[in-house]
């Protein structure tokens, strides 16, 4: 598809078809997308829980109860959910993994070039930590560029998504062990194709117009 037809076409499902599947070669192209997506200094502070069945769908609804509950149903009859996790810090032991891992896909011609990259990626970290004092808020922006690509990508395949910040991120830490694993809940994402009743299907889009949006030089 066009890339702007998938951004035209793309919108935020209310209700979805509970029967339809998205077939799992597609969930395979979503998953190459969210691991292949950047993040400043290669960081990458994420981790993605995956909800394919109705147990792990009504674990991942625990975080749309009471005051959230307006989303449970996007999480239930979706065909897939997965969670954003963000990591609550970047701490050694991770910059040395990911450093690890370009070492081993080949970055890296010698040890001064890996020196280089490991002593650049710790100065934007501390950067973030100890001058702008944003660390969170900055490794959670890189989560974000994963959750629009992707909204796009899914668009690109004809499956629709709803993006939910409006989840109770404590009870899903607690219900997978988050900050056990250095990591906190940031946003969930739904995938599957929409019910005929979603009201939002038919709505047009709405958008600010370009001259307000663009300055063009
Ligand atoms: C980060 C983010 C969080 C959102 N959270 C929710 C949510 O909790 N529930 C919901 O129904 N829609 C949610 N939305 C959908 C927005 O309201 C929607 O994207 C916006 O109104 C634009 O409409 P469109 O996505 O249909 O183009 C969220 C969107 C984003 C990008």
């Amino acid at each position: 598809m066009n890339v702007l037809d998938a951004a035209q076409q793309r919108y935020t499902t209310k209700a979805y078809d509970p029967a339809r599947r998205v077939p799992e070669e597609l969930m395979q192209q979503i998953y190459g997308v969210l691991r292949n997506s950047p993040s400043s200094v290669n960081s990458q502070p994420w981790h993605f829980i995956v909800a394919a069945t109705p147990e792990a769908k009504a674990r991942m609804a625990k975080g749309a109860q009471g005051e959230f509950s307006y989303n449970e149903a996007k999480i239930t009859h979706a065909s897939h959910v997965i969670l954003f996790c963000v990591r609550a810090d970047a701490d050694q032991a991770h910059l040395d993994s990911i450093l690890e891992q370009e070492q081993r896909d080949g970055r890296f011609k010698d040890e001064a070039a890996k020196a280089g990259q490991a002593k650049g990626r710790l100065g934007y970290v501390n950067l973030h930590r100890y001058t702008q004092k944003d660390l969170p808020q900055w490794l959670e922006k890189q989560v974000y560029i994963a959750l629009g690509s992707a909204m796009l990508g899914a668009a690109n395949l004809g499956i629709d998504t709803t993006p939910m910040e409006g989840i109770d991120v404590a009870a899903l830490d607690a219900e997978f062990g988050l900050h056990e694993r250095g990591l906190t809940s940031l946003v969930m994402l739904s995938f599957g194709y929409h019910a005929e009743t979603d009201f939002n299907a038919g709505l047009p889009k709405s958008r600010l117009a370009e001259e307000q949006v663009f300055t063009f030089l």
